[in-house]
């Protein structure tokens, strides 16, 4: 259940065996090695040179371990960018983001695919069948530093491409964009232009094409790469290691790809890129805010149909956020077996032993820069390895109480037209979570569109276009549906619907919405009735149907939270207590058993398993007494406790 990324060609040969034999005393199954390579692969044009990997994957596998093989293509190495100028990616203002670091490509470029076809097919040849071989991850963080969407020469070639097979006319295309808007029309579709540059805002509707037709050549360019695999390596599974908090492609679509799903979790470094208010980022800083990792191991379980790993796990502090510290004695014990309660197959290190050269310098590993002496680190992991030799496998996760609907597209629109500026889709959704999660609840994340049944709480936080598909799934659930704002407001061509929004659930959830407005900071609207407290940041004005049922006012009498048979519609953004209120509120009414936890401490079970993860400087007592199987009644500061559930 424990692996680590190695780099063998940043160490000399003659460390590798001892290196291997040392992960394995530390209870490492899985190395994961070869995704930045390829300059070591293929040094010029042609001349490949297998040597060094054959005989590093060969001191791993007569180590034990079992190999996780990167495609290298996250590095294109300089003399094909030197060959290819084309392929580097450029940014919205136009400007070339060139070689030198990495994830120096765009998507659009042809000459770029032939030659990731190319590399992709001579590893997958060589080393398909490897004995050591478990399994492939395609490329590396696939987003990582801004790079889903680029805007030059070769993205404008083929989003055109994209749209003549989409719209097959342009007077279809003028009238999906409403291009007659500020006489945007075009005659044909090499009048179509990329949506940057421009002198005021472009056309939502383009914009929401142009990160669609981006998506779609992520998941098309790894499809792509996974064909290459599964031709030369029979048996093998295929992942994909995603990023946190990142939203700029479907990763629902590459899910599709993949035999499992997996994630790069920086607990710490994370508490730096989610908006929380500063006050939150100090209390979170060296332990990592309590549901950042949970948020994602539940999202990527989803995403790999149920199978996934932790690729990258956090040995220490970063290099890459804009403070790094070390993080609280036990956390690292604590993510790994939070990883797992939430049904990790494996958690694997980043990384093997710390570089004391180039860009991650500054970037902890299981071993002191260069050395072979644990990090304070490496020695948690060391701890986990044991436990987990005591403890055994962990059962399967089974399916939750409550499931949230997560929609890519939807933080897409919202970044587009935030219409308020701090309506954030993320935010919205994380906020969510962690209401229920405070509750003692485990969640489920589910694409739009998928089978919703045997949730007993189904929650929406804002799913702004709602398919054919997706509306099928919610009427075919069978608990309550809440439906956050925003939801059923736009078409699929970011249109308001003809019959105002939500649209498409207007007669599910009963109500038509007339008027949106944005709140400023500091403006509320008082709550009364099932919930009480303040509406922010978001208001909607709403029209209910007769056998609509209005649960919750606003302070001008209007209603905010209505009901209809099983569907709920909360027509503004909450937060803190009041999001509290409704979730407890929600789950009152369902009967379903949650338990009030302090803010640092999190459950989850695990088949017959409850774990609680303490992420604060102080103890916490167990409300009941239990059969521990690690730890006990008192859960130390920054560490944790599982026990059987009593049978009833
Ligand atoms: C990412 C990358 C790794 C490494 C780590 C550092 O997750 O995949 O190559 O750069 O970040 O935290």
């Amino acid at each position: 259940m424990l692996g680590v990324c190695y780099y063998p060609e940043h160490w000399p040969e003659s460390w590798w065996e001892k290196d291997a034999r040392r992960m394995r005393a530390l209870g490492i199954s899985y190395v994961r090695i070869g995704e930045f390579a390829w300059s070591r692969l293929e040094p010029a044009r042609g001349m490949f040179d297998f040597s060094w990997l054959d005989r590093a994957m060969d001191t791993l596998t007569k180590a034990g371990l079992k190999i996780v093989l990167g495609t290298p293509t996250a590095t294109p190495p300089k003399w094909l960018m030197d060959e290819y100028p084309e392929i580097a990616p450029v940014d919205e203002q136009g400007k070339v983001r060139g070689f030198g670091s990495r994830r120096h490509y765009t998507f659009s470029s042809d000459v770029w695919w032939k030659e990731s076809e190319r590399i992709v097919e001579a590893v997958a040849k060589r080393y398909g069948e490897h004995p050591g071989l478990a399994g492939w991850q395609t490329d590396n963080e696939y987003g990582c530093h801004d790079t889903s969407l680029s805007w030059g020469v070769e993205d404008l070639k083929a989003f055109r491409r994209w749209l003549r097979l989409r719209y097959q006319s342009t007077q279809q295309l003028n009238e999906a964009w409403g291009s007659v808007f500020w006489s945007m029309e075009v005659q044909s579709f090499d009048d179509v232009v990329l949506p940057n540059l421009t002198v005021t805002e472009p056309n939502p509707a383009v914009r929401l094409d142009f990160w669609r037709f981006h998506s779609d050549q992520i998941a098309a360019y790894d499809r792509m790469q996974c064909d290459i695999i599964r031709q030369h390596s029979p048996g093998r599974w295929i992942t994909h290691n995603f990023m946190g908090f990142v939203n700029d492609f479907d990763h629902w679509k590459v899910g599709e790809n993949l035999d499992l799903a997996s994630w790069d979790s920086y607990p710490i470094g994370f508490v730096e890129k989610f908006p929380f208010s500063e006050e939150e980022r100090v209390r979170w800083a060296e332990t990592s805010h309590p549901d950042i990792a949970a948020f994602h191991h539940d999202l990527y379980r989803g995403v790999g149909n149920g199978r996934f790993w932790i690729m990258e796990q956090q040995p220490g502090p970063v290099n890459w956020a804009p403070w790094n510290p070390v993080p609280k004695p036990g956390m690292v014990r604590l993510w790994a077996w939070e990883g797992l309660a939430h049904g990790a197959e494996v958690v694997s290190y980043f990384r093997w032993r710390q570089a004391p050269f180039a860009q991650e310098q500054m970037h902890a590993g299981l071993n002191l820069p260069g050395l072979d002496e644990l990090s304070p680190g490496g020695l948690e992991a060391e701890t986990v390895g044991r436990e987990i030799a005591a403890i055994g496998a962990l059962p399967e996760a089974s399916q939750a109480p409550v499931a949230i609907v997560y929609d890519y597209e939807s933080y897409w629109s919202a970044v587009i037209q935030p219409q308020g500026k701090d309506f954030r889709y993320e935010e919205l959704a994380f906020r969510w979570y962690e209401a229920v999660r405070k509750l003692g609840l485990d969640v489920d994340f589910v694409r739009p569109g998928a089978s919703l049944k045997g949730y007993r709480l189904v929650l929406v936080p804002c799913l702004m276009h709602v398919s054919d598909l997706a509306l099928a799934a919610f009427e075919q659930a069978d608990g309550v549906v809440l439906f956050g704002p925003r939801t059923g407001s736009r078409d699929r061509n970011f249109k308001i619907p003809t019959n105002l929004p939500p649209g498409p659930v207007r007669d599910l959830a009963g109500i038509r919405i007339t008027q949106v407005a944005s709140l400023r900071p500091g403006l509320g609207i008082s709550l009364s009735g099932a919930i009480d407290g303040q509406a922010t940041r978001w208001r909607e004005y709403i029209e209910t149907a007769a056998d609509a049922k209005v649960e919750t006012t606003f302070e001008d009498g209007l209603p905010a939270l209505v009901s209809k048979g099983r569907y709920r519609y909360l027509a503004c953004w909450i937060e803190g207590a009041a999001l509290q209120d409704l979730m407890q509120y929600l789950a009152n009414g369902l009967d379903l058993q949650t338990v009030a936890l302090p803010d640092f401490i999190r459950y989850r079970s695990a088949g017959e398993l409850t774990f609680a993860f303490n992420y604060g400087p102080d103890a916490w007592s167990i409300p009941e007494t239990q059969e521990f199987v690690m730890g006990g009644q008192q859960v130390p500061p920054f560490s944790l406790s599982a026990w059987r559930k009593a049978s009833v």
